[in-house]
């Protein structure tokens, strides 16, 4: 079988070779336009004047755009109608597009998108949680609380209570390749649509929206994304409708792509937060009670703020049973971009919110914090306890983390490395080390609950080669190679007889996004069926002309085998369509067992749960704040594995994306609502060299208890909150200065370690 195999990403060696086509690599006719938005240059305001005589005269100029030229909607929001493509009038944040410039070269629309005269009555912005707050500045009515018990009181009862805050950033996807769309003016005035985009349906429905016309007007196609990270969920949607309308109005194919620093200044980002936390516990640790107030920066537009601001409140009890718990959640509405969808949709907030309360109990009772945790866990799965519902009335069922936790801590050599990192930080004044272990539960399934449905469309030809599609899209993750290899596994048949053409609404309709990690789980089904259905019929036609019973036909090793006949596939499948069998099917699946009532915050929103655990170990310079990993240990749950070697990939990426968020990357905005680190030179991802030098990741390999596809577990998004660990590993190392407990805040840049060092010693 294919499955469960270390396979290499089907487009590693086009990845290697600079030959996989990405949307600016489509060979493009000669009379192509380049697009190019006008920013505004103010946060807040409304626009009195726009004279865009000098843009117009530019070279290279063919069609100035702006909101009274758009012939039907102007919207590119994914839902709430509240995000105009171009301008009407009113500044909501300094990058918004206000007109749309279209030349025969990039750079050309590029130059002349500079020279918009522009001018404004501006109005003070609102930037910060705290400006939001106190003008009350929100996408609800108010704050969002779900609760289970009486927090308060049990809070108020408990041996111990603590509070603090912690603020954390937000964080730039930095996709290799930046937001792209290309548009081909059909007949008819119908249009296909090649995008850089997670979600080919809704860049179908908002194109059709633009010009007027049925969804069946409107074909999109995405190969691959260089990287999606969320960020292509639904801000991709201003540059493919941008490219039909403009393709529609002049008759000329359009391109449009971000430049890098136009990328940073225009597109959302992951929501920077603040969390507020009392808790009550007993003197072993124990959570009595919890209260948390969640402040979550939006930016000026809905876009996917209300999910994501549900699924932190979803994860604030991570890996923990809260026997009480209150959780409020505020939508911030402010002047800045929208923030959007990114790896783990708010999961990473709501959970290092719970994490950061671990860590200041476990150094109030001068306990360790992995013992703090363990008291504090779920049950294991299949014990009779009373209580095992989160906050949200979910059962846990499936908790592994006692397991994994005490694997890890074995395997990692914990113990001993905690007692040589004290001995350390005793003999050593300027060079502190910390270590720390975080665990990891992250709910699997969309929670607005009709998008956990796939389809997928599979072709058997003649010569045995299959061909398949699915709504699912490719951005890096190894989605096709795990599809594929399900459909070869269901067929008998080696890989290279599969192939996976690029995602498209004409083939696969009303798909979801790609994304909440789901695109294996509900593709892979849908493929699986489709799959299944065909070999039926082959079954069923070979079996009746060889008179056997169609159960006993067997699909392997490349061959078919019914009764005493063994043919190669493409043999049988030549017999099949000379005796008139259809050999092409559509495949369906919806995720069962979920319901969820997002207003009461009660039900069953997640089918399973994934988990992983780490021990992160670093040093820190207190006198310059300067640190770095030195060794990472990762176990991690992807149930039974589709493909390990692709997981184990997918684990070290989204750790160090998830240190990343946690230390060196730091978005500041000025005073008037700049955003002013855009572009790698203010903006530090982590490089290669900041991967650990001692990096060991194992998947913990067991079934999942739920029936998914071969058993497997989603993989995308949970490992990203392993990068917690490395934040706790920075804290602890601080904490080794003084006495008092540090409340580093995040990122944890060398100047906020810096900071808090001082805070609790005197250096
Ligand atoms: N891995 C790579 N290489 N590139 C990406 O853009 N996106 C992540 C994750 N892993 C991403 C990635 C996010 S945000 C999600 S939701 C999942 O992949 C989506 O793919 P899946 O559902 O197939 O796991
Ligand atoms: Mo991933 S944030 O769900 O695209």
């Amino acid at each position: 079988m294919s499955v469960a195999r270390p396979l290499p990403h089907d487009a590693a060696p086009l990845h290697v070779s600079g030959k996989a086509r990405y949307v600016d690599d489509q060979p493009m006719p000669a009379d192509t336009l380049h697009l190019a938005f006008g920013l505004s240059t103010i946060a807040k305001g409304r626009i009195t004047a726009m004279d865009l005589a000098r843009v117009r005269a530019a070279p290279g100029v063919v069609a100035v755009l702006t909101a009274d030229d758009l012939p039907f909607a102007n919207d590119v929001s994914p839902s709430a109608h509240d995000e105009p493509l171009l301008s009407d009038g009113t500044v909501h944040y300094l990058g918004q597009a206000l007109f749309l410039v279209a030349a025969t070269s990039h750079l050309a629309a590029r130059k002349a998108a500079r020279l918009g005269d522009i001018t404004y009555e501006e109005e003070t912005p609102i930037l910060t949680i705290d400006q939001a707050m106190e003008a009350g500045s929100r996408f609800e009515d108010g704050p969002v609380i779900w609760s289970k018990g009486d927090a308060p009181a049990a809070i108020a009862k408990a041996a111990r209570t603590l509070s603090g805050v912690l603020e954390m950033g937000g964080q730039e996807h930095f996709y290799l390749e930046g937001q792209a769309a290309l548009a081909l003016p059909a007949e008819n005035g119908d249009v296909t649509v090649i995008s850089s985009t997670q979600h080919p349906t809704e860049i179908q429905h908002k194109v059709a929206e633009a010009i007027g016309k049925p969804m069946h007007a409107v074909r999109v196609e995405s190969r691959r994304m260089g990287g999606g990270f969320g960020g292509k969920e639904s801000q991709g949607n201003a540059l493919a409708v941008s490219c039909a309308v403009v393709a529609l109005a002049t008759g000329r194919p359009c391109k449009m792509r971000y430049d890098r620093d136009d990328d940073m200044t225009i597109t959302g980002k992951r929501h920077d937060a603040r969390i507020d936390y009392t808790v009550g516990f007993d003197d072993d640790g124990r959570i009595q009670g919890i209260e948390f107030v969640q402040m979550i920066r939006c930016g000026w537009s809905m876009d996917l703020s209300l999910p994501v601001a549900d699924r932190a409140m979803l994860h604030a009890d991570n890996a923990y049973l809260l026997p009480n718990a209150r959780i409020e959640s505020h939508r911030l509405k402010t002047n800045t971009q929208s923030a959007t969808a990114y790896r783990g949709f708010g999961g990473p907030q709501g959970m290092i919110g719970m994490e950061r309360v671990m860590d200041h109990i476990a150094h109030a009772l001068q306990m360790d914090p992995v013992e703090v945790r363990k008291r504090n866990y779920y049950a294991p799965a299949d014990t009779a306890v009373p209580d095992r519902t989160t906050p949200y009335g979910q059962e846990v069922e499936d908790f592994i983390l006692h397991e994994m936790t005490d694997a890890l801590l074995e395997t990692s050599d914990y113990s001993a490395r905690k007692q040589a990192v004290a001995e350390w930080n005793a003999q050593n004044r300027f060079v502190k080390k910390g270590i720390a272990f975080a665990p990891v539960k992250f709910g699997i399934s969309f929670t607005l609950t009709h998008l956990n449905q796939a389809g997928a469309l599979v072709h058997v030809y003649q010569d045995g080669s299959v061909q398949l599609n699915h709504g699912g899209t490719e951005m890096g993750q190894g989605l096709n190679q795990k599809v594929a290899q399900v459909a070869a596994s269901r067929f008998g048949i080696a890989m290279d007889h599969v192939r996976i053409t690029a995602t498209d609404t004409g083939k696969v309709p009303n798909t979801s996004a790609t994304a909440a990690s789901s695109g294996s789980d509900l593709n892979g089904m849908a493929v699986k069926v489709a799959c299944d259905t065909i070999r039926d019929r082959m079954a069923g036609y070979l079996a009746e002309t060889h008179q056997a019973d169609p159960a006993t036909v067997v699909f392997a090793d490349d061959t078919v085998t019914v009764g005493a006949a063994t043919y190669s596939f493409a043999e049988a499948a030549a017999l099949c369509y000379h005796g008139r069998v259809p050999l092409s099917s559509t495949g369906f699946y919806k995720t069962p067992k979920i319901e969820w009532d997002r207003v009461k915050g009660q039900g069953r929103p997640f089918y399973y749960f994934a988990y992983g655990a780490a021990v992160t170990e670093v040093a820190v310079d207190v006198l310059t704040g300067e640190n770095r990993i030195l060794r990472t240990d990762i176990l991690h749950d992807a149930g039974t594995s589709l493909n390990p070697a692709l997981d184990i990939g997918q684990v070290e990426g989204a750790y160090v994306q998830g240190a990343g968020w946690l230390t060196t990357e730091e978005l500041v905005w000025d005073a008037r609502g700049a955003l002013r680190t855009h572009a790698p030179s203010t903006y530090k991802i982590p490089a290669c060299s900041d991967r650990p030098p001692v990096f060991n990741v194992a998947l913990w390999d067991a079934p999942n208890r739920e029936d998914t596809i071969y058993r497997s577990k989603a993989v995308g998004e949970p490992p990203f909150m392993l990068g917690i660990s490395a934040f706790l590993a920075l804290g602890d190392a601080v904490a080794s200065c003084g006495t008092d407990y540090p409340s580093l805040d995040a990122p944890a840049t060398a100047e906020r370690i810096w900071h808090a060092v001082r805070r609790v010693a005197d250096v």
